[in-house]
């Protein structure tokens, strides 16, 4: 018997992810997405997206007719919850474009059943659940809105979603309560009831802009590292053994890498940046963080460069590119740091062959027009260097002295985040190659 209807609008990473994880808790879940490529995916039961576990999930509950995709608003009328995971990208202005939730909102408007409750997930600047999203269905009786931030990481999204605490915050009371029970009951999660759906919107751009800080920081520090020729991750390592706080924190100082990439990174900090404009007070990290993160491209570039001048010019030398979606174990290249790294190579003028086993052909187009191989032997087959340039599990699987064989003598193994042990970097120092990370 099925636990409830849902409607998902908005059938995109987030929103398959919510469905096809519901659906398999005993849910009807309705998806309703205007993408055709997404629906057609869906209905002939292959994940749209590469994700751990998603593809098992889609097939499995579109088979049982526990999981529908349409680009039927209508069907909300079956349906007591509804979530809403449309996108939220940047605008000119460097602020939320929030068409996609105002379309979404209106398209379900007129469908909606008495006192369902509706969960807005995507991303998006503090009141807009009141603001926007409140009055557009002021005519549904009954109905309870909540804002319930999405905080789960692609590429260990299904866990995460399972796991991770749950935020809500609705526009009364009334609608924080249902928005609780539903989490509690559909996945057993941990909820953290906040005051008003403006806190849990905020609550969601804090997490990011810490994420994004602390990132940036550790790529500074990489930075100075570099000129001390002193590894970066054994400062952080230690770093983070210092107890901070009075409940039990410590100093936690994430890795530095090629960059920070993705959809949600690279645009939430910049919602907070806004938030200082429009309210006429002087924000400085969300931008500064912003423009450190998008510096380590370029600077992992340079790094590579430099270490190959020694080998010759770069007409002559082949660079194995080793992943391009924007973090491991993930085929989304949306805003991937990888991009503006091969360009720069290609610039400077050294010769790319490149190898995702994680991407599709819409998700390569994204990053590069050159071939995207699935063969990681053969890329690194007469390689001068080999830049990990995503850390995907595949790669790890590939051993050092198998490197070794199939790169040219003295080939670069770029570590752009790998993270190649100090002993795996002694082996690979003793099997001829020379390694340089960012920040090591
Ligand atoms: N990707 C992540 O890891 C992540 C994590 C946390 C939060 N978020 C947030 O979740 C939201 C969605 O992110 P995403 O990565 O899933 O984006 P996405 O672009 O993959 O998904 C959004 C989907 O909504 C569809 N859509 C837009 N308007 C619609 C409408 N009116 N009716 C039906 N479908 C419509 C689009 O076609 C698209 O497929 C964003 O606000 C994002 O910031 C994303």
């Amino acid at each position: 018997m099925s636990k409830g209807q849902v409607a998902i609008v908005g059938f995109g990473y987030i929103g398959s992810v919510i469905g096809a994880v519901l659906a398999d808790e005993g849910y009807t879940v309705y998806g309703i997405e205007n993408n055709e490529r997404i629906i057609s995916a869906v209905q002939n039961r292959k994940s749209p997206f590469r994700e751990p576990e998603l593809e098992e999930l889609i097939e499995k509950n579109v088979a049982s007719e526990r999981l529908f995709v349409s680009n039927d608003s209508s069907v909300v009328k079956y349906c007591e919850t509804v979530i809403v995971t449309v996108g939220t990208p940047l605008n000119e202005a460097y602020n939320a474009d929030t068409s996609q939730i105002e379309a979404a909102i209106k398209s379900i408007a007129p469908y909606l059943q008495e006192d369902a409750l509706v969960m807005i997930k995507s991303t998006v600047p503090p009141n807009t659940t009141k603001e926007l999203v409140a009055p557009l269905l002021r005519e549904v009786k009954g109905v309870k809105i909540a804002f319930c931030p999405e905080r789960l990481a692609e590429g260990k999204a299904i866990q995460e979603f399972k796991t991770i605490p749950i935020v809500v915050g609705g526009v009364d009371e009334s609608s924080t309560s249902a928005a609780a029970d539903f989490w509690r009951n559909s996945l057993g999660i941990a909820v953290m009831e906040v005051t008003d759906a403006t806190t849990a919107e905020m609550v969601k751009l804090s997490d990011n802009l810490w994420i994004d800080l602390n990132i940036a920081l550790a790529g500074e520090l990489a930075k100075i590292a570099d000129q001390l020729q002193i590894d970066v991750l054994e400062i952080i390592g230690a770093a983070n053994s210092l107890p901070k706080g009075s409940r039990g924190q410590h100093v936690n100082i994430l890795t530095p890498s090629v960059g920070v990439g993705g959809y949600c990174l690279t645009k939430d900090p910049w919602f907070v940046q806004h938030l200082g404009t429009e309210y006429g007070i002087e924000l400085n990290l969300p931008k500064a963080g912003r423009i450190v993160n998008d510096s380590m491209p370029h600077y992992s570039a340079g790094l590579i460069d430099s270490h190959l001048k020694s080998l010759g010019e770069p007409s002559n030398l082949k660079i194995a590119i080793l992943g391009i979606a924007f973090k491991n174990n993930t085929g989304d290249c949306r805003f991937t740091p990888t991009k503006p790294v091969i360009d720069e190579l290609l610039r400077y003028g050294y010769n790319l062959e490149i190898c995702d086993p994680w991407t599709s052909e819409h998700d390569e187009a994204m990053v590069t027009s050159l071939p995207v191989s699935k063969d990681i032997e053969k890329t690194v087959l007469g390689a001068d260097c080999v830049a990990f340039l995503a850390g995907h599990d595949e790669f790890q699987e590939l051993p050092l002295e198998r490197i070794a064989e199939l790169a040219n003598d003295n080939a670069l193994i770029f570590d752009g985040r790998r993270f190649f042990t100090k002993e795996e970097i002694k082996i690979l120092n003793r099997l001829g190659l020379s390694y340089k990370g960012v920040g090591r």
